[in-house]
């Protein structure tokens, strides 16, 4: 069976499709899973490029989604013909974090998901939404369940909240649509007016270009009437956080996601303890936060927000893509 392994040294050109044994028959609590897509996200990136280390020759991609094949003896949750979505964090079922590394992150740690069929333990997986195709599933296992523990399990969003979210990636994306299916009023930026306008199109009551003004906590400011807003899904980090912070309102809560603009500098921690906010370091979430997110998915009738699908063999060439910065929403892969 057909997979994709990472080079050495690492980079997006050394992706190269490779042979690889089928894995067999699943064993006591063990899935076969056939996976039939996954999806790109930063980290991914992070990994086939060699900026985050993994081993030589590791399969890449933390997303995964497909149907089972066979179930092993003693597990109840899965049956024969189930669809299910991966998860990033496979050894934390539910609670308080207990990792804070991504050493048993599939596409990382241990192998991911650009391969045709996986042998793992049940719990590497949940049931995916009733009604998403395989592509739309395999966006929820990073970028959707970022934004839903961003907004719901640690900012208990409420209806009638202002959400500020930045650029229009993935997790962006996911927490505008998230947000507006509960009831929240949405503020958008993004470097292109092109994409501006997709962002108003999905329900995004503000849009501010953040190249035209870099000053674009204030702006976020005053659209609240001097307020600032209840929550940031802050994916940029160092070069936005002052930003942010300018934009969140006194008491409010910044979900602390990304690495986009950098991995460490200056905050003015001054501003931040004088506006009493909370800020929330966070990686994805649990399993159980996981079944509760596809629970509300189906409830909402919220889809994923699609750019494109690639086939497995031109993984590069999404990777290319996402780089690019094209993408508006999820790039994706056909497996
Ligand atoms: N902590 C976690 O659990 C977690 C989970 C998932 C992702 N992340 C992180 O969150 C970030 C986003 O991930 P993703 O997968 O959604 O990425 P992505 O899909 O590749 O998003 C890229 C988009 O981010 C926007 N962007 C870039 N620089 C920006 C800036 N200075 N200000 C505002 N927006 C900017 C751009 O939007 P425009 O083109 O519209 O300008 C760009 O298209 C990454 O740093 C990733 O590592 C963290």
């Amino acid at each position: 069976m057909k997979a994709v392994k990472i080079g050495s040294p690492a980079s997006v050109d050394s992706l190269q499709v490779v042979d690889i044994d089928d894995p067999g028959e699943p064993r006591a609590g063990q899935l076969r899973v056939r996976i039939h897509a996954s999806s790109l996200n930063f980290h991914d990136y992070g990994v086939v490029s060699g900026v985050l280390p993994a081993e030589a020759g590791r399969i890449p991609m933390a997303d995964g989604a497909g149907v089972v094949e066979a179930v092993g003896e003693g597990v109840d949750e899965f049956k024969v013909g189930d669809h299910v979505v991966s998860c990033f964090f496979p050894f934390w079922e539910n609670g308080p974090p207990p990792i804070g590394d991504f050493k048993t992150t599939p596409g990382d740690g241990v192998d991911g998901y650009a391969r045709e069929v996986v042998v793992l333990p049940s719990h590497y997986f949940t049931h995916a939404p009733r009604g998403y195709s395989h592509a739309e599933a395999a966006t929820l296992t990073t970028a959707g369940l970022t934004a839903w523990r961003a907004l719901v399990v640690d900012g208990q969003l409420k209806a009638g909240a202002t959400v500020l979210v930045l650029g229009t990636g993935g997790v962006s994306v996911f927490g505008l649509q998230l947000a507006r299916a509960m009831g929240a009023t949405v503020i958008a930026t993004s470097s292109s007016d092109a994409k501006l306008e997709k962002l108003r199109a999905l329900g995004a009551a503000h849009t501010i270009n953040y190249r035209d003004n870099p000053e674009w906590g204030k702006e976020v400011r005053s659209l609240t009437g001097g307020r600032g807003v209840d929550h940031v899904i802050e994916v940029g980090g160092p070069g936005t956080l002052p930003q942010s912070i300018t934009a969140c309102r006194i008491g409010g809560h910044i979900a602390l996601i990304g690495v986009l603009t950098g991995r460490a500098g200056p905050v003015p921690t001054a501003a931040l303890m004088a506006r009493q906010q909370r800020l929330q370091g966070l990686i994805v979430g649990s399993r159980q936060d996981q079944r509760e997110m596809v629970r509300a998915l189906e409830a909402t009738g919220i889809k994923p927000v699609i750019d494109s699908t690639f086939e497995l063999a031109r993984l590069a060439d999404a990777f290319r893509h996402e780089a690019s910065g094209a993408h508006f929403g999820k790039i994706c892969v056909s497996i």
